[in-house]
């Protein structure tokens, strides 16, 4: 559609960089990043807290006042982007992200931001290009091998100051993949449109570089 926002989707497994690559391409092509990620694990921080059945979580999403101000995520006035990254709310997420009505609720939420994103967004998730946006402009889908994941999640564990064991590392990641790919509703799948950008054994900006070069040429189309 002529005029319409420009949507890139980035969609792959947990690990495979999505959040630092999609920031960086946004920031380069002055786009806005939708980590929808973190729409999902906000909303399971706040079941957690309030102590939610299954049932129960799809009624937040009425009145859920979700903002994002560059990579920093509010639920109402309060700052949420350290407490949605912790291991039991990952791991929590992974679960609730495989409810249909979670997932159906959150999907005009994802449309809405991402049509109203300034310069373009650059949305990253698992179902972005199957899903969310099936017609976006440019898919990516970005992966890497469960061991370079799991390394990468170590290192950035060990700066937050925590030592756990390499294999308990790559064990998790393999678990959370499992549920990805696995769940009946919209599990994660490379779109058949995507191009795969695999970052294994690449820097981050070699990876931004290839990505930044695909919209180039579609915005050139
Ligand atoms: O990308 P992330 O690690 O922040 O995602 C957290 C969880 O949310 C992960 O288990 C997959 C799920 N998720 C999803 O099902 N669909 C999305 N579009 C984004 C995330």
């Amino acid at each position: 559609m002529p005029g319409s926002t420009f949507i890139l989707a980035i969609d792959g497994p947990a690990g495979a960089g999505k959040s630092s690559i999609a920031g960086a391409v946004a920031r380069r092509l002055g786009m806005t990043r939708v980590d929808t990620g973190a729409i999902y694990r906000s909303l399971t921080l706040l079941s957690l807290e309030r102590g939610l059945t299954d049932g129960e979580i799809p009624a937040l999403l009425t009145d859920l006042d979700l903002r994002f101000e560059g990579d920093r995520v509010f639920i109402g006035a309060r700052e949420v982007t350290a407490a949605i990254r912790t291991a039991e709310v990952s791991e929590e997420t992974s679960r609730v992200s495989a409810l249909p009505a979670v997932r159906a609720g959150l999907l005009e939420l994802q449309r809405r931001l991402g049509r109203e994103a300034a310069g373009g967004a650059v949305m990253e998730g698992r179902d972005i290009g199957t899903v969310v946006f099936p017609d976006a402009d440019v898919k990516v889908y970005l992966t890497a091998s469960a061991e370079e994941r799991a390394r990468r999640r170590l290192l950035d564990l060990e700066g937050a100051g925590t030592h756990p064991k390499f294999e308990e590392v790559l064990a998790s990641i393999q678990a959370r993949d499992d549920n990805d790919r696995h769940r009946a509703h919209a599990p994660l799948r490379q779109p058949e449109d995507a191009v795969r950008v695999d970052s294994t054994g690449k820097t981050p900006e070699q990876v931004v570089d290839e990505i930044v070069a695909l919209v180039e040429v579609a915005r050139a189309r």
